[in-house]
């Protein structure tokens, strides 16, 4: 019934300290990623291309990239919102590119200054000149299950975004609960939808732990075979144009849960702890992460 294996994307970095308030320095990002390498995570969302007056916090990401010391096997993705972002990213060499829209007009306008449309369009040349420098295209899709200005997201509108990704060459889509008002009946549907566009292993779940059902979330996707999620150490994040949503699921809490299951994702969580209470320090605070908590207190 689950997946044999699971493959996690540590959006920390760029999701989870996006919407910090205090500056946090470029060693200290980079310190953060090769913990979360060193503790077995393969594939790592470094940063985002956007624009610093938006997000003053990502304003250093070409520094984070350059001064990463590789690891080979690990995939380092960053966030691309137009040509730009594209132009800027490609000399630093990230292995994948995410374009970011979302199933509701709303939210697209406030997070993108655009409507659903024109983000497709925008993403269309960053999506085929990625692919010619042999890259991959991940597509998010956010509000996909609620949406903090509309409400109610229905699966049509989803699908409707899924469609128009694929048109465009977009190779994986990530389904995402931005606000995390998401339950497992909502999310499988709106997984549905991705699923019949896209094969099993190019669809993946990005789930915000608002009201704390994220791990359900992903359990009910690993019900349905999906074995592909972003996760956040410590539980950090949020998005700067979704107010009061909190974190992403903690990878150490989702870490655990697969553990529990038998479900290999090669991380050692121990050595993930570590790193969820090294970037924890930096920010001055617990992680939030029920896991790591009752681990660190052992
Ligand atoms: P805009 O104002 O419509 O863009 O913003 P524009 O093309 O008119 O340009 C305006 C200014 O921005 C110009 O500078 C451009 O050069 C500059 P000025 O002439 O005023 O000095 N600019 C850029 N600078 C750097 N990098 C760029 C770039 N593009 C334009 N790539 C834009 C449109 C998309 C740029 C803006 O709305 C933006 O940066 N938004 C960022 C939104 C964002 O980062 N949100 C958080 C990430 S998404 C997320 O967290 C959700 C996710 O986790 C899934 C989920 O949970 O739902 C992925
Ligand atoms: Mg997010």
């Amino acid at each position: 019934m689950f997946p044999d294996q699971v493959t996690l994307v540590d959006v920390g970095p760029r999701d989870g300290l996006q919407n910090e308030k205090q500056p946090v320095s470029a060693a200290h990002k980079i310190e953060l990623v090769h913990r979360l390498q060193a503790a077995g995570l393969r594939e790592i969302e470094v940063t985002s291309f956007v624009s610093p007056k938006w997000v003053p916090q990502m304003a250093d990401n070409a520094e984070v990239m350059v001064g990463l010391k590789r690891k080979p096997g690990v995939r380092y993705s960053v966030l691309v919102p137009n040509m730009k972002g594209l132009e800027a990213a490609l000399p630093t060499r990230p292995d994948e590119i995410v374009v970011f829209g979302a199933a509701s007009e709303a939210f697209s306008q406030r997070n993108i200054n655009c409507s659903i449309e024109e983000s497709i369009e925008r993403f269309r040349p960053v999506a085929a000149a990625a692919r010619e420098q042999g890259l991959k295209v991940r597509g998010a899709i956010s509000c996909a299950v609620g949406c903090p200005y509309q409400g109610e997201v229905s699966a049509d509108e989803v699908e409707r975004v899924v469609r128009l990704m694929k048109d465009i060459g977009v190779q994986h889509v990530g389904v995402a609960d931005t606000i995390g008002v998401g339950t497992p009946l909502k999310v499988r549907a709106a997984m549905e939808r991705a699923l019949r566009h896209y094969p099993l292993h190019e669809v993946s779940g990005h789930f915000h732990d608002t009201y704390g059902q994220a791990v359900g979330n992903i359990y009910a996707c690993l019900e349905m075979g999906i074995h592909h999620f972003d996760t956040s150490v410590a539980g950090l994040g949020g998005c700067p144009y979704a107010k009061g949503a909190t974190g992403n699921v903690a990878t150490e809490d989702v870490v655990f849960l697969l553990q529990g299951l038998g479900i290999d994702c090669g991380v050692d969580l121990d050595a993930l702890v570590d790193a969820g209470d090294f970037i924890s320090r930096v920010l001055g605070r617990k992680p939030v992460s029920r896991a790591a908590n009752a681990l660190l207190a052992k």
